[in-house]
Parts: C-alpha cells; sequence; structure tokens
C-alpha cells in the first residue's frame, strides 16, 4: 500500500512553521500561521488561562470518560459568548452544543455531518476562504463551490457579486460564513452587508455554517457576533463552529465547540443524536482540558472581566500593527497604496504580492507569509517594522 506513493506537498500555511523555524537569518519575520505574538514576538499563555490551570490541578478529580458531547458548561457559555445570553433561539431551546476538538474538529463534525444528512451536499465557500475549509469539506464527501467574496484589485469585498450568488443558492445547499475577522482577507461584512446577507438566507433557505474562530479580535466579543446573532434570530437551521485557539490562546489544546440550531426543541435533539453518533464515529470524546479552563474563566464573573481585557489587549495590538505597517510602507514608497490594511480586521491581510514577490521576500530576506501574500499581523512589532516595510518595498 505504501510503495510508491506521491507525497503530498506541505501544508501551505502549516508548512510555514517548519520552514521559519530552520531559517537561520537573525532578522527572520514569521507572518505565517495565525497565532497572536506579543511585542517580544511570543505567544504568551494569557494570566487567565494559568489562574484556570492551577485551579483544575487543584481541584480536578477524575480523569474518567467525559462523553462525545464534552463538557456541558462549557458547551452552554460557549454558546452563550457566541449569540449572547438571551438570544431568542436559546431561549426557545433550539440550540445543541458540543465540545469539539478545536474549530477544525467542529468543522469536520459539521462537514460529517451534512454529509450524513445530505450525502454530497454542495458548500459555497467565499472565494477565498481558508485554505483548510476546502479539504476538510471535499474529503468529508460535500461537493464544494465558491461565491464571490474579496476583490483583489479594489482591496474591498464584491458584495453586489456576492449577495447575486447567494440569490441563486439552493434550499438543500449549505453556505460557509465568516462570522468575523474574514481569513485570508480581513475584509469583514458591515452590519448592514449582514443584514442582506440574513435577509437572502431566510428567502432561500439554504443552511448556514458560520466559522467563528476569531471573536473578539474584530472589533469587541459583541460586535464580532452581531452577523451570528442575526442570522441566528432570522433562520430556522444554522450551524456555527466555534474556535477557543485565538482568543483564550489554547492553540495546542484543541478546544472548540459545534452548535446545531432546528426548528424546533425536539428537531434539535433528534439532530444532536445523528451528530453524537458522527463524533463516535470520528474520535470518540474530545479532549477535557481546554473545555475546563474556558468554562473556569467564563463561569467566574471577575476571571471572565480579566480574560475580556486579555482579548481587548490582542485586539488593540493587531490594530496598531495595522496602522504602523501602512505607516511604514507609505514613508518608503507612494506608488503603492496600502491604507486599506488599516480597515480590515482580524488577523490577516493581503498584502497584494504576486507569488513571485511573496517567494523572493522568502528566499532573499527571511519575510515568511502565504503565498497569496495572506499576512498574520500580529508577528510585526517595533523590531521587525523596519525591516519588513524594507523588505516589502523591495521587491514591490
Ligand atoms: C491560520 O489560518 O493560519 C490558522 O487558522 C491556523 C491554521 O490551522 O491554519
Amino acid at each position: 500500500m505504501f510503495n510508491a506513493l506521491t507525497p503530498m506537498p506541505a501544508d501551505p500555511i502549516l508548512g510555514l512553521l517548519t520552514q521559519y523555524r530552520q531559517d537561520p537569518n537573525p532578522l527572520k519575520v514569521d507572518l505565517g500561521v495565525g497565532v497572536y505574538k506579543d511585542e517580544a514576538g511570543n505567544t504568551p499563555i494569557l494570566a487567565t488561562v494559568k489562574i484556570a490551570e492551577q485551579w483544575r490541578t487543584d481541584n480536578e478529580q477524575s480523569k474518567v470518560y467525559i462523553g462525545p458531547t464534552g463538557s456541558a458548561p462549557f458547551n452552554q457559555l460557549m454558546t452563550e459568548l457566541a449569540l449572547g445570553n438571551d438570544h431568542s433561539a436559546l431561549m426557545a431551546n433550539r440550540i445543541r452544543t458540543v465540545s469539539t476538538p478545536g474549530g477544525t474538529g467542529a468543522l469536520k463534525v459539521a462537514a460529517d455531518l451534512i454529509e450524513r444528512l445530505r450525502p454530497g451536499a454542495t458548500i459555497y465557500v467565499s472565494d477565498p476562504t481558508w485554505a483548510n475549509h476546502t479539504g476538510l469539506f471535499a474529503t468529508a464527501g460535500l461537493t464544494v463551490r465558491t461565491y464571490p467574496y474579496y476583490d483583489f484589485a479594489n482591496k474591498g469585498i464584491r458584495f453586489e457579486d456576492m449577495l447575486a450568488a447567494l440569490e441563486l443558492v439552493g434550499e438543500q445547499d449549505v453556505v460557509l460564513l465568516h462570522g468575523c475577522c474574514h481569513n485570508p482577507s480581513g475584509a469583514d461584512l458591515t452590519n448592514e452587508q449582514w443584514d442582506k446577507v440574513v435577509d437572502v438566507a431566510r428567502r432561500r433557505g439554504f443552511l448556514p455554517l458560520i466559522d467563528l474562530a476569531y471573536q473578539g479580535f474584530g472589533s469587541g466579543l459583541d460586535e464580532d457576533a452581531y452577523g451570528v446573532r442575526k442570522m441566528a434570530a432570522a433562520v430556522d437551521e444554522m450551524l456555527l463552529c466555534t474556535s477557543c485557539s485565538k482568543n483564550f490562546g489554547l492553540y495546542r489544546e484543541r478546544i472548540g465547540s459545534c452548535s446545531i440550531m432546528a426548528k424546533t426543541s425536539q428537531a434539535a435533539d433528534t439532530a444532536l443524536s445523528i451528530m453524537l453518533y458522527v463524533i463516535r464515529c470520528i474520535y470518540s470524546m474530545p479532549p477535557a482540558h481546554g473545555a475546563a479552563l474556558v468554562e473556569t474563566i467564563l463561569g467566574s464573573q471577575a476571571l471572565s472581566a480579566q480574560w475580556q481585557q486579555e482579548v481587548a489587549v490582542m485586539r488593540e495590538r493587531i490594530n496598531g500593527n495595522r496602522e504602523l505597517l501602512v505607516a511604514k510602507l507609505h514613508q518608503l514608497q507612494t506608488a503603492k497604496d496600502f491604507s486599506f490594511i488599516a480597515n480590515e480586521k482580524g488577523m490577516f491581510s493581503f498584502l497584494g504580492l504576486t507569488p513571485v514577490q511573496v517567494k523572493q521576500l522568502t528566499a532573499d530576506y527571511s519575510v515568511y507569509m502565504v503565498d497569496s501574500s495572506r499576512i498574520s499581523i500580529a508577528g510585526i512589532n517595533q523590531s521587525n517594522i523596519d525591516y519588513l516595510a524594507k523588505s516589502i518595498t523591495a521587491v514591490l
């Protein structure tokens, strides 16, 4: 079976980690994988996570199996974080949430559930989207198509084209929407645009699957949830995938959640039973550590307030980096306008470079980013900004 195979190319995002680590250049800059970095270039453990870990060490009584749904308090708190405590769908008891191994695990559960309910269903993803979305849905058996999203020429959203495409999506189809901090473009729908997308979803009757992996990194925890809350209030059915990798910094703990919203409480129970079977067939049950930390933080008023501060610090640093990069690039050259970067949201933006320019940046300057010129803004700091801006200007 293993003879004469053709090797898979390295993952377009995760492969950069290895390349970066092996590069001996002391000036190297890592703008590849979407992980938060502080001014010193480290990805620290949040103070609230440290407190929660200590609490868990002191109080955990057993390592017995947790079950396919994961932790009930975590599931409840994560649903409330996304939708708000008093959302009409929560009040009507139409939502069922499970803990998952990261946001990717949540998407895999959603994908396998959809495939089980509607084999070969078509899922529409934004053009472009997170590199892993396509493979994840395609390997589950779904048909992946795209709807227009980012306008590379004008650095904005092709909103009219997007709406027109969504108007043609059928009732049996699924549409993946980025809840906030669009990955890879950083170009987010405005609230008015969300209202229009929600209206199309309601009228067309397709199933919205919202990927909310960066809540709190755009404009704020509640602000970033505008679209998901609005959608959940308007449609009968929805899937929601969240991740605690970024806003809790729990990358390697692999914890996120997947929620089903059904038309009635009874339908939600039945759909959950199928989701639990799907989970049992993939990984049986989710890891418990990350969920325990998140529920300790969100379940305590004091820790939750402290965590919100920590999220605000990360968000503000990223937004500051956006301004800094634009200012430095504009100091060094005037041929290309980069001001759009300051208006985008979350961890990523496209620099708008060609693949050849990106290759040159890596080969000649040890600046690492995805081939599409997607940069992870958190990798910028006061020590590398001058070198980075000069390197980018040199390849323009
Ligand atoms: C990214 O887009 O860089 C992150 O979501 C990390 C990943 O798993 O790709």
